[in-house]
């Protein structure tokens, strides 16, 4: 599917179906109210409706504003997408709805198909948005944009959807070299002899049980002169079983998701490449399996970070942060950053503070937070606060090491998670750091907004806004 930017000189170019956006008021002034009303369409929020005779599809808005607009948009294409129509258009005159609409079409019509051994045939070739006002060039910089940031929320989502048995830590490191070499970014690889030397103990132990090699996945888009430089942290969990304190068999399954902070990271850095922002990003993963098998790390284990701080293990479920650890200490003595953002699939309190389509936002500094929240509801995307506070840091303390990998009380368990990373922060990163917790919003059975069956691609459109906005 081809998607356009064309100026109002052009719109003359014939496409088979317009789409034409109502509210409850502009239905009232239109030539097509009475067919409408026949047809029980009354605008209301995503509702949608053919007029087949007039080669139009109407879709309902409560305002025309990027909410409203991209999540009916969403609606429309997969419509669209079910008839034999082979293109269609719609015309705007506001450049603030470019992106709204692009991520309507995009996101909204995404299918993972790779597994399907009879591929769904779709007549839709082209979308055009035809601008109707005179600055196009400013309208082409936003819809490129637009695009770029679309397309990488769906390589994340394409990761992401991957089974456990096609994406592993070895083959996720080949992807990661790929996208590399392809747009133009450097990449190291530790692979387990070399995260020993780096006395990644606490990362290797989660992966010890699996036949696949834990890697520590390194990438760097440089600019020339770059205005600030960003360390991106992902939790790359190929497949979560629990460990030893194995998953019930219902909760294992979607487990090959625990990969999508990881996802995200690489959908951030190439979105941030192909923009050609002027910031330095850089992604670092830790991709690892977490099994079980005689040589499994346990509960009751003491493992040493590489940061030093030593980790009682309680429950081998808790192995986001314990690779997290190591790979937050890595970036750290490695590049010193001006913002480090982690994003993983951390914990299933998360979802019981938020519900599953929010991102749990965790740190110290209020002014990042408060930047954050600005830059993800300018995305389309749901953040919250979750506030980190003294007695749920205690909750983590260990009888026998220096810090706990799960806590003590039941209550408070996605940021009792961001506490224990908050623990590998350095003082002087304090501020400078953000927890995102994915688990909710980086995967979904039910269709939401713009999104469909599979991962999300969460994080990928609140950060690529962040860094587009970095001053
Ligand atoms: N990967 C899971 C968290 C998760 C759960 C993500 C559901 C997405 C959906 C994580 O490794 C985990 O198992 N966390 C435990 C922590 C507990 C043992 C303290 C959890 O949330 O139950
Ligand atoms: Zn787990
Ligand atoms: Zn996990």
């Amino acid at each position: 599917m081809n998607i356009q930017l064309l100026n109002q000189n052009i719109s003359d170019a014939t496409t088979d179906i317009s789409l034409v956006y109502l509210t409850e008021a502009t239905l009232k002034k239109s030539t097509n109210k009475k067919a409408l009303k026949l047809a029980g369409f009354s605008a209301s929020q995503d509702s949608i409706c053919f007029l087949h005779d007039k080669n139009t599809l109407f879709c309902g808005v409560d305002a025309f504003e990027a909410d409203d607009v991209r999540s009916v948009s969403a609606v429309a294409i997969k419509a669209v997408k079910a008839t034999n129509y082979k293109s269609m258009n719609v015309s705007l005159d506001d450049k603030g709805l470019i992106f709204a609409l692009v991520e309507g079409f995009l996101l909204g019509g995404y299918t993972y198909d790779t597994y399907k051994s009879k591929k769904e045939k779709v007549a839709l070739k082209t979308i055009s948005l035809i601008y109707t006002k005179d600055d196009y060039k400013s309208a082409i910089k936003l819809f490129s944009d637009a695009v770029i940031v679309a397309d990488a929320t769906c390589f994340t989502r394409d990761i992401v959807n991957t089974t456990p048995e096609d994406l592993n830590p070895p083959s996720f490191a080949k992807l990661a070299r790929n996208l590399a070499k392809e747009n133009g970014l450097s990449c190291k690889i530790l692979d387990e002899k070399a995260l020993l030397k780096e006395n990644c103990h606490s990362m290797l132990a989660v992966g010890r049980a699996s036949r696949h090699e834990s890697q520590l996945i390194h990438l760097t888009y440089k600019p020339k002169n770059p205005k600030k430089i960003i360390n991106l942290i992902g939790k790359g969990l190929t497949y979560d079983s629990g460990g030893l304190s194995l998953k019930p068999g219902a909760s294992m399954v979607t487990m090959k998701m625990d990969k999508a902070g990881a996802c995200a990271v690489l959908g951030i850095i190439k979105a941030a490449s192909e923009m050609k922002l002027d910031v330095e990003v850089h992604a670092f993963i830790g991709a690892v399996e977490n099994m079980i098998g005689g040589d499994a790390y346990k509960p009751d284990d003491v493992l040493v970070s590489r940061s030093g701080k030593t980790i009682e293990v309680r429950n081998t479920d808790a192995e986001g942060r314990l690779v997290l650890a190591d790979v937050l200490d890595y970036a750290q003595d490695k590049v010193k950053a001006d913002y480090m953002f982690d994003f993983a699939t951390l914990t299933g309190a998360c979802m019981v503070a938020l519900g599953q389509y929010t991102t749990g936002v965790m740190g110290h500094s209020s002014r990042l937070k408060h930047d954050l929240s600005k830059a993800s509801s300018n995305a389309g995307e749901l953040t919250s606060s979750l506030p980190f506070n003294k007695h749920l840091k205690k909750q983590i303390k260990s009888g026998i090491a220096d810090i706990c990998n799960i806590s003590n009380k039941p209550y408070g368990g996605a940021i009792t998670a961001g506490l224990f990373l908050d623990a590998f922060i350095k003082k002087e990163n304090k501020d400078k750091w953000l927890h995102f917790d994915i688990a909710g919003s980086a995967y979904t059975e039910s269709p939401w907004d713009v999104n469909v069956y599979g991962g999300t691609g969460a994080g990928v459109r609140f950060m690529s806004e962040f860094l587009k906005n970095i001053k």
